[in-house]
């Protein structure tokens, strides 16, 4: 759908230390109704969005990639997350791994672009070479011309720095500091939530990539709670009765959840196979989210992802995923049905947007000194501040 240009807000600086305080954080874990949310240099500091990199997204597990888009051995694609250039691999043995991008010679970025059909990765500017596990195979002259290999140099000791990364389905989290907890207890809250999904069964459809000229965390709180629907939203507030979600808001799992939030009449229901052993009368929408960047909606017979990527404090790229389940992803009768969930989604995206690109102008203002949340419909969005702040106070 159509997007007006946005507006750009311009980017704060603050004087001192660009980490949250004590003071700043107070009233924020006071009980719902009556907190004072994140104060608003949180979301439009550039000082604040570069730590946010350091100790909030390295130090969690994110999602920074997807497994089918490196489905061949041979495959490899780098990518740069919360700031750090990253690589991912398909290994021969068919494996992903993800390690830093950078040559563990002098630190160049080794693998400039996405590629294919790679049995080696050689670093452009003295040759070090390394396989797609990572493990440093030659290193040209080292000993002298034409002599590769030098007394003392023990080539198991500099092979590629491994990222730690975690494959769900399709979806790979990583966790850049190496130190968060295993993702099972991480996401311990989440995974119940969408057990019922038989995700081996997703096939990816398509991609949507998207930009908001408005800081990540208002992107994922507009998600977090269903109050804005009726003024917002055109055909969702139609289909999903605003108070008809249940808000979640368990340690990293966030979201709502609605049990007539499907409409019958949106596509050509017929026609789309749903996730195996789902009860027959399931109509149950899931709107999902795992702190800090993943979302995850999923109804009966369809899921679709949404991560945030944070570009500097007014910029949040979005990347949404759709997926059906087995051959409803690709087959051509459910073209027709598949096109009309992902129409659906797009056009209450673009309503979204465009409400949190104004929240984003609001954030700009001296007189924004921290939202207020309604104690029914907004703990979602609390309890998401109150994780933020979590990383972000000294
Ligand atoms: S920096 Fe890569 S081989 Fe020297
Ligand atoms: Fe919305």
């Amino acid at each position: 759908m159509a997007r007006k240009t946005p507006y750009h807000a311009p980017a704060t600086t603050k004087s001192g230390d660009a980490m949250l305080k004590n003071d700043d954080v107070e009233d924020l874990y006071l009980p719902t109704a009556q907190a004072r949310g994140l104060p608003a240099f949180a979301y439009t500091c550039e000082d604040f969005a570069r730590e946010e990199q350091r100790n909030l997204f390295a130090k969690t597990w994110m999602c920074a990639g997807y497994a089918h888009e490196t489905p061949n051995p041979g495959d490899v694609l780098p990518r740069t997350v919360a700031g750090v250039p990253i690589l991912f691999t398909r290994t021969k043995s068919g494996e992903m791994r993800c390690f830093h991008n950078i040559c563990t010679h002098r630190g160049t970025v080794l693998v400039p672009g996405e590629a294919s059909g790679q049995q080696a990765l050689r670093c452009r500017y003295h040759g070090w070479t390394f396989d797609l596990e990572g493990n440093l195979r030659a290193t040209p002259h080292w000993g002298g011309h034409n002599q590769p290999s030098a007394e003392g140099m023990d080539k198991s000791c500099h092979g590629l720095k491994q990222v730690r990364m975690h494959q769900w389905h399709d979806w790979l989290f990583i966790n850049i500091d190496g130190n968060a907890e295993p993702f099972e207890d991480y996401a311990a809250t989440f995974l119940p939530h969408v057990a019922e999904y038989d995700l081996e069964q997703a096939t990816w459809c398509k991609t949507m990539p998207y930009e908001i000229a408005a800081n990540w965390k208002l992107v994922v709180e507009n998600y977090l709670e269903t109050l804005h629907l009726n003024f917002v939203h055109t055909l969702l507030a139609e289909v999903a009765p605003f108070e008809q979600h249940a808000v979640v808001a368990d340690k990293a799992c966030l979201g709502t959840i609605i049990d007539v939030g499907l409409p019958d009449a949106w596509s050509d229901a017929e026609a789309l196979p749903r996730w195996p052993g789902l009860d027959a009368d399931n109509r149950t929408a899931k709107n999902m989210a795992l702190f800090p960047n993943f979302k995850f909606v999923a109804g009966p017979d369809h899921c679709a992802s949404m991560v945030e990527f944070a570009e500097g404090p007014g910029v949040s790229r979005q990347r949404w995923d759709f997926y059906f389940v087995g051959e409803g992803g690709t087959a051509e009768r459910c073209k027709k049905a598949r096109d009309a969930i992902i129409h659906f989604y797009d056009t209450t995206n673009v309503e979204d947007f465009e409400a949190v690109e104004a929240i984003h102008q609001g954030h700009t203002s001296p007189a924004m000194t921290g939202a207020r949340f309604n104690g029914i419909w907004e703990g979602g969005v609390h309890h998401f501040q109150k994780l933020v702040a979590d990383r972000m106070t000294v």
